[in-house]
């Protein structure tokens, strides 16, 4: 989207502002108009912002912020700096805590730093991944503490690194209590996004949930068929071949992989602890998910000979994701940790990650490799040591096909030359 003044007039702060999901939204924000305060206790973050760098890798990123910048964007690591805003929006991690429950005492701590600068006619956006019920705690809240404060739930759902493209492409999901509040956050978001789909904040609530749990159990159904075929001596990459091929109804079929990253997995947990720990299919990917790094690090062992005391093992990749440089919640540190215990000295590359080895370095030393993350580069190389290829890159199968004779005629029928 060119830059455009559909927000001219508005002041938007958004804390948590220097973050993977805080400054895609400012930077578009500011190019639409709004007068835009992005606030972030990471100082280096708030620096690199201000200098027209994007801290992390994100698709067009330094080339946006700089214009953002000189349409007046501004980063700054006190909250005064959210004081005059008349739009707050909250968009700082929902992790959750060693049990797998939500802390939602973080979330709170945070909004309570910023309610002093709330008063009649302000609104509130919440943009992060919420626990359900959040909404109606914080309304109840605030219609008692301060009456005429507006409040709506904005769930972001961009993949990380593409968000830039994805606020202007995706439709966005608006929620409120009442008329007023979603009317408010209806007009600050259709400024960017091309529709809005209007819920209830329950329902928000569960939508943004539930599309990441869906996302890992798909790729937990692949990692757990990936693990029996390994487990008993089959190729997994030709019987994935073989259920995909011509065969339309298996097209979206998820191939094994590490399913890692900030947001899946605790997603996933927030939705089991929502239903008190009965979402049994949440459970059982995580231990599929989780459980694909100690069989990486098994196959590893088994590979060298049954022991890993003094072997060199490399890793190639340590971001949670391919052409990334994100590693929270990266299952290749799992990898290496277990690696670690069983006694290997563990060489790590990604292109990434800058302090990382070289990738021919760990190619030179290495006496076996974890493909841990695809990363482009990893592709076409030469390896000579075993290799544990989860996502099958390395593996060379073609499937024996045969034409057969009627399958020859659906052929000519179809391409209209069945005499
Ligand atoms: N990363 C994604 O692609 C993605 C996509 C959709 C939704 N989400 C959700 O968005 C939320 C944020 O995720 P993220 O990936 O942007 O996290 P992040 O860690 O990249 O960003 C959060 C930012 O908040 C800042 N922060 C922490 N405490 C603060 C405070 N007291 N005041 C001001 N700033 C503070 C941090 O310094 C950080 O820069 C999470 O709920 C996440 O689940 C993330």
């Amino acid at each position: 989207m060119s830059e455009s003044d559909r927000l001219q007039g508005k002041f938007v702060a958004i804390i948590g502002g220097c973050g993977h999901v805080g400054l895609p939204l400012g930077v578009k924000l500011a190019l639409a108009g709004a007068s835009t305060r992005l606030v972030d206790i990471n100082q280096d973050a708030v620096d690199s912002v201000n200098a027209g760098r994007f801290p992390f890798l994100e698709k067009g990123g330094d080339d946006q912020l700089r214009r953002a910048l000189a349409r007046g964007l501004k980063a700054a690591a006190g909250p005064e700096a959210a004081g005059a805003a008349d739009v707050l929006i909250f968009v700082t991690g929902t992790p959750v805590d060693e049990h797998l429950n939500p802390k939602l005492s973080e979330v709170l701590r945070i909004f309570e730093l910023y309610e002093p600068f709330l008063g009649p006619g302000k609104l509130v956006v919440m943009r992060s991944t919420l626990f359900p019920g959040t909404m109606e705690h914080l309304h109840e809240r605030l219609t008692r503490s301060h009456p005429g404060v507006r409040i709506a739930f904005c769930p972001e759902r961009v993949a990380q690194g593409f968000a830039l493209d994805e606020i202007e492409t995706l439709p966005q999901i608006v929620s409120a209590f009442d008329d007023e509040s979603f009317k408010a956050a209806a007009e600050l978001f259709g400024a960017l996004a091309p529709a809005i789909v209007k819920l209830t904040p329950l329902e928000a609530e569960l939508t943004k949930l539930m599309a990441n749990s869906w996302r890992y159990l798909e790729f937990s159904i692949a990692n757990q068929f990936y693990l029996i075929c390994e487990s008993r001596g089959v190729s997994f990459q030709r019987v994935y071949k073989a259920i995909r091929h011509e065969y339309p109804r298996a097209a979206g079929y998820k191939a094994p992989g590490f399913a890692a990253g900030p947001c899946l997995f605790k997603d996933t947990m927030q939705l089991a602890s929502y239903f008190d720990n009965r979402f049994y299919l949440g459970h059982a990917a995580m231990l599929v998910n989780e459980g694909l790094a100690t069989f990486v690090a098994e196959r590893v062992k088994e590979k060298l000979g049954g022991s890993l005391w003094g072997r060199t093992v490399g890793l190639l990749g340590m971001s949670f994701k391919a052409e990334n440089d994100d590693v929270r919640d990266s299952l290749s540190f799992k990898v290496r940790k277990l690696l670690e215990f069983a006694g290997a000295h563990v060489l790590c590359a990604d292109p990434y990650l800058d302090w990382t080895m070289p990738l021919s370095a760990v190619l030179q030393e290495a006496e076996a490799l974890v493909l841990a993350t695809p990363h482009r580069e990893y592709r076409g190389l030469q390896i000579k040591v075993p290799v544990v290829d989860v996502w099958g890159i390395y593996e060379e199968t073609e499937l024996e096909v045969f034409r057969t004779e009627a399958g020859s005629e659906v052929d000519a029928a179809r391409h209209g030359s069945l005499g």
